[in-house]
């Protein structure tokens, strides 16, 4: 089995991490769009043309029979096009974690926080109308422009990205929301100061592990046995922040077998 997956950067890694826990007996090419990064200023055109370029070369350089778009930004922008395009292709995406988040909150008030792109496209706005009017949960948006920049250079305890996070979970508080959507892979790798702005009583929702197990389920459909090791090689198509990578490998327990290739 080779799985293909790719997000703008170090991002889609917090999707990798979930996957090693369950899923075994595979090759995974992890691309980081860095050349191209941040996703989440770009028009929908410019995603979609950035996506369709790294399944091109995942197909013909690699010859993947799954894809994981580890980004809510270009599943957003490019599932559709993807899906149509690549109809033998296991095609996963990964969108902001709403359902869950609704049937976890006790409050009633639930906090988005994803990239400009995802919370001005058309599939993010259809799925929050429709979940919190007939749940009456109000959703609490905020686009995070410039987060994801301040992650990929490492700077995730810097004054500045701590301030930034001050600003914009300030509504939430106000509101006394009690669950966050991390609507974005890159948003785990800041959970930490997150949690210490809100209090530990905030629950913070990701999806990598239900895109793990969506993993595991399709691809034992078409006759995966889940046996063996895991090799994951991460590459980028622009400079990348090893120290980054090093210390978010430093977190998982069970990473499988990790090279890491990169072009810089
Ligand atoms: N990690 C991405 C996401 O899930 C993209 C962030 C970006 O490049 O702006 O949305």
């Amino acid at each position: 089995m080779r799985v293909g997956v790719f997000d703008s950067g170090l991002g889609g890694l917090t999707i990798i991490q979930a996957i090693t826990k369950i899923f075994k007996g595979a090759e995974i090419f992890y691309i980081a769009d860095t050349k191209f990064a941040p996703y989440g200023e770009k028009t929908q055109e410019q995603i979609l043309q950035h996506s369709l370029d790294i399944v091109d070369y995942l197909l013909k350089t690699h010859q993947i029979d799954a894809l994981i778009v580890a980004c809510n930004t270009a599943t957003s922008a490019a599932i559709k096009e993807l899906r149509e395009r690549f109809p033998s292709l296991i095609v996963i995406g990964t969108e902001p974690g709403i359902k869950p988040a609704i049937e976890a909150t006790l409050s009633g008030k639930v906090g988005v926080m994803a990239t400009p792109a995802t919370l001005n496209g058309n599939k993010y706005q259809l799925l929050a109308d429709e979940l919190s009017c007939s749940n009456s949960v109000e959703l609490i948006e905020q686009a995070c422009p410039g987060l994801v920049e301040q992650i990929e250079n490492g700077k995730t305890k810097e004054d500045k990205t701590v301030s930034m996070l001050h600003d914009w979970l300030k509504p939430m508080h106000e509101n006394e929301v009690d669950t966050i959507v991390l609507g974005c892979t890159h948003y785990p790798l800041v959970s930490d100061t997150i949690k210490e702005i809100m209090g530990a009583h905030v629950k913070l929702i990701e999806t990598g592990c239900a895109i793990a197990q969506r993993l595991k389920a399709l691809s034992e459909e078409q006759g995966h046995t889940n046996n063996g090791h895991l090799e994951i090689n991460v590459f980028s198509t622009g400079k990348i922040n090893k120290n980054m990578i090093n210390e978010i490998l430093e977190n998982w327990k069970d990473g499988g077998e990790i090279m890491v290739r990169s072009n810089d």
